[in-house]
């Protein structure tokens, strides 16, 4: 599609190869990785790092999120987060960043008898795929994470599911496609036509919908930040993933002291954070660790994850428009996806590599007349950032 070898990265003297629209994680990794094969990029985004990402735990959880009838999307969340402990090994040595990316591992637990049953069954399927899933009667649970609440009646294992911090990844991608060469440009992008490039990349979340006109969706979630006590770490090591009462909650416990709960998921697009949704959170957290009813809440706040009607993402050429290629939609994965998004549109850029086998499940051209007219790129403004803001 372009190839040329950049000899300046100074955009306003020659047109660069790759425009990409979206400073989110998305976005930086695709301009990483074009602005190292030596293309001059630009990104485009007048808040780089403000979206999602920002709201994101970082969880990386290909098995945990392995969902019924997701067959494809799990393959590629488990191709993705394969190539994870590369990524960040890379990353890390080109920045010198810590980007908190930890390898404890997924407890997944069931606080009834109910909520066990219900877990079960989707650990059977998990393990049905393959997926390195060890089911945990309470005892073994307890050895492994004793802040777990006494009342926890089983749990399973899912020690490939890592975590990393977005709020740190964010800036080491950039300051790693900045070192490479790539340019930030820190305006929105209204239209296409109005970005000069030979390929652009649109990974602006769910800004891409007015942008693209493909079908992307906002989806609320709601996410509190806790700190431990006394600048001390949290009393737990893994991800705690939990069924509570019906209810679906999240613990993410970083070095720093903090813990991430999460999330809702609201088919709304504002940005209002309700008394009980906190509320819930909160409830199902304490009840399966006690103890962080101790901790200071230090931080409620929502995002728009970039929901797609199949809720996988969206990679590859905009139907009619072959240099405009889509990286969109990755709704709760963005994190995890990542680093294959990178590497895929990548080599669509450049031509090189073999993408189809993966790419062929998530090409835009699989929804069919869209509304607003799929390949019919519109006028659209961006209030907050316009990066790819899904998270994990
Ligand atoms: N993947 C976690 C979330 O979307 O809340």
């Amino acid at each position: 599609m372009t190839g040329r070898p950049a000899t300046t990265n100074v955009v306003s003297q020659r047109r660069p190869d790759v425009a990409v629209v979206g400073g989110g994680p998305i976005g930086w990794a695709v301009a990483w990785r074009c602005a190292a094969r030596g293309l001059r990029v630009v990104v485009h985004d007048p808040a780089p790092g403000s979206g999602a990402s920002h709201v994101a735990a970082g969880m990386l959880a290909p098995v945990a999120e392995a969902y019924f009838g997701e067959r494809e999307l799990t393959a590629l969340l488990t191709e993705s987060a394969g190539r994870w402990p590369g990524f960040a090994a890379e990353l890390t040595e080109v920045t010198g960043a810590d980007i908190g990316y930890r390898t404890e591992g997924t407890l997944m637990v069931g606080l009834t008898v109910d909520d066990l049953a219900e877990a079960r069954r989707l650990w059977a399927y998990q393990q049905e795929l393959g997926l390195p899933v060890t089911p945990l009667r309470p005892s073994p649970l307890r050895d492994r994470e004793p802040a777990l609440a006494p009342r926890v009646r089983g749990g399973a294992l899912a020690a490939t599911d890592h975590q990393v911090d977005p709020r740190r990844l964010v800036p080491a991608l950039r300051l790693a496609a900045e070192r490479a060469g790539a340019v930030l440009v820190a305006e929105p992008v209204r239209r296409l036509s109005d970005v000069t490039a030979g390929a652009t990349v649109v990974a602006a979340g769910c800004g891409s919908a007015a942008l693209t006109g493909l079908p992307v969706r906002p989806v609320k979630g709601q996410v509190l930040r806790l700190r431990a006590p006394d600048g001390g770490p949290p009393g737990f090591r893994h991800v705690i993933r939990g069924y509570v009462d019906g209810e679906h909650v999240y613990l993410v416990p970083r070095d720093s002291g903090e813990v991430v709960v999460g999330a809702t998921v609201e088919e709304r697009s504002d940005l209002d954070v309700s008394a009980g949704a906190v509320l819930r959170l909160l409830r199902a957290a304490v009840d399966l660790l006690p103890e962080i009813a101790e901790y200071d809440l230090v931080e409620t706040l929502a995002g728009l994850r970039p929901g797609t009607p199949d809720n996988a993402p969206i990679l590859g050429p905009l139907p009619g428009h072959p240099d405009v290629l889509v990286a969109t939609g990755h709704h709760r994965h963005g994190i995890v996806l990542t680093p294959v998004t990178a590497d895929l549109i990548t080599d669509l850029v450049t031509g090189e590599g073999n993408s189809d086998t993966l790419l062929a499940p998530f090409r835009p051209d699989r929804f069919a007349d869209p509304p607003g007219g799929l390949g019919a790129p519109v006028a659209g403004t961006f209030p907050h950032s316009t990066e790819e803001n899904s998270w994990n």
